[in-house]
């Protein structure tokens, strides 16, 4: 069996992803250092998929570990997940943020390279396009970010890509994610974010399950269908489908990819779409513009479906059913 690491895969994209390896008959070992995940989700992936995982509790910023870790396995390939990704947090900490998102990507394509391991697959983010003219394509230039969290995806993206360049054999694969939501439809595995969420959806569901009294809506005077921001949501299960197909498509070099549907909703979009998809109101209030945030943010897929062969199946229903569905069972098991 072909072996995979995956580093984050006990966070959010990464544990929908090692179900999608693990159905698709990949060995999966995870190594995760729980900063914002629990080991639980293990045993949850394990439930989902009727097969075991290798864990490691473990930071892959610590060199030693990281060496240990292809020491011990035959990996045919790297996905790395683990990283922080709080917009506001990165501002406050852009240290933290460079430390451990870059010494992360640095030390996992040294070691690819040093145990001939050729395929790398990494977590980047539509954040690298800046305030670019929409739909968002590869070929764009990148423009400057708002914030540490975005330099750090540009800068891995610009690393990999210089580690690629003199290693002949080895194929980096970039994905792009517009904004992943949803979880999976089982409700075992899903969005569990720390504190006050940074994005809409964990937001909503909050609202909906009477954690939180109301949504604050920053901001109903963009140029934009009705005023407030427009994103490309992808259904997370979708988003780790994408990344079986990039593993199984990667050649030598660099190749990026978005990973979206292609398709703009407004928050207001998304708040009626999860109110019919749940049948639950959701009080909202319009408050001011949050600094940094953009009008419209939404792919153009052509490329990954043209390459990988793959494309978002889920629309915006089951995103708000399936997020619903996780956090309703959560609130069920949490008393806060
Ligand atoms: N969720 C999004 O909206 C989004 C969008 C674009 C890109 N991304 C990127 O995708 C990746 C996964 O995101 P996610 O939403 O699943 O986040 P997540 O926080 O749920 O998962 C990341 C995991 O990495 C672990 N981790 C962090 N630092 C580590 C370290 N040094 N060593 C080992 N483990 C470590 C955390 O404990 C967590 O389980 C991140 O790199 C993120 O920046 C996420």
């Amino acid at each position: 069996m072909k072996k995979v690491l995956v580093t984050g895969g006990t966070g959010y994209i990464g544990s929908h992803t090692c179900v999608e390896l693990l159905a698709s008959r990949y060995e999966v070992v995870i190594v995760d250092n729980l900063s914002n995940s629990t080991r639980d989700v293990v045993e949850r992936i394990e439930r989902i998929s009727t097969s075991r995982v290798t864990f490691y509790e473990g930071d892959v910023t610590v060199e030693a570990e990281v060496r240990q870790l292809f020491e011990a396995h035959d990996f045919v390939g790297v996905i790395h997940f683990a990283g922080y990704k709080a917009v506001g947090e990165s501002v406050q900490q852009p240290v933290m943020y460079y430390q451990n998102n870059l010494v992360s990507t640095m030390l996992l394509a040294k070691y690819c390279t040093l145990f001939g391991v050729n395929k790398f697959v990494f977590s980047s983010s539509a954040t690298v396009y800046g305030d670019n003219q929409v739909p968002f394509h590869e070929g764009l230039s990148l423009l400057p970010t708002t914030n540490p969290y975005g330099e750090t995806k540009a800068m891995s993206e610009r690393i990999l890509t210089d580690v690629a360049n003199v290693t002949p054999d080895l194929g980096v694969s970039i994905l792009r994610y517009f904004n992943p939501v949803g979880a999976h439809e089982s409700g075992e595995i899903g969005e569990a974010p720390n504190g006050i969420p940074n994005n809409l959806m964990p937001f909503v569901t909050q609202v909906a399950r009477g954690k939180r009294d109301k949504l604050m809506v920053f901001g109903n005077d963009y140029d934009t269908v009705d005023g407030t921001g427009v994103r490309d949501y992808i259904h997370v299960v979708d988003l780790a489908k994408g990344h079986l197909a990039a593993l199984e498509n990667l050649t030598a070099g660099v190749h990026m990819y978005n990973l979206g549907t292609g398709k703009g909703t407004s928050v207001l979009e998304l708040v009626h779409a999860f109110q019919e998809a749940t049948g639950v109101t959701i009080p909202y209030e319009i408050v001011e513009r949050r600094a940094g945030d953009i009008a419209e943010c939404y792919a153009d897929v052509t490329k990954a479906e043209r390459e990988l062969g793959w494309r978002a199946e889920k629309g915006i229903y089951e995103m708000c059913r399936d997020a619903w569905g996780f956090e309703s069972r959560l609130g069920a098991l949490v008393v806060e």
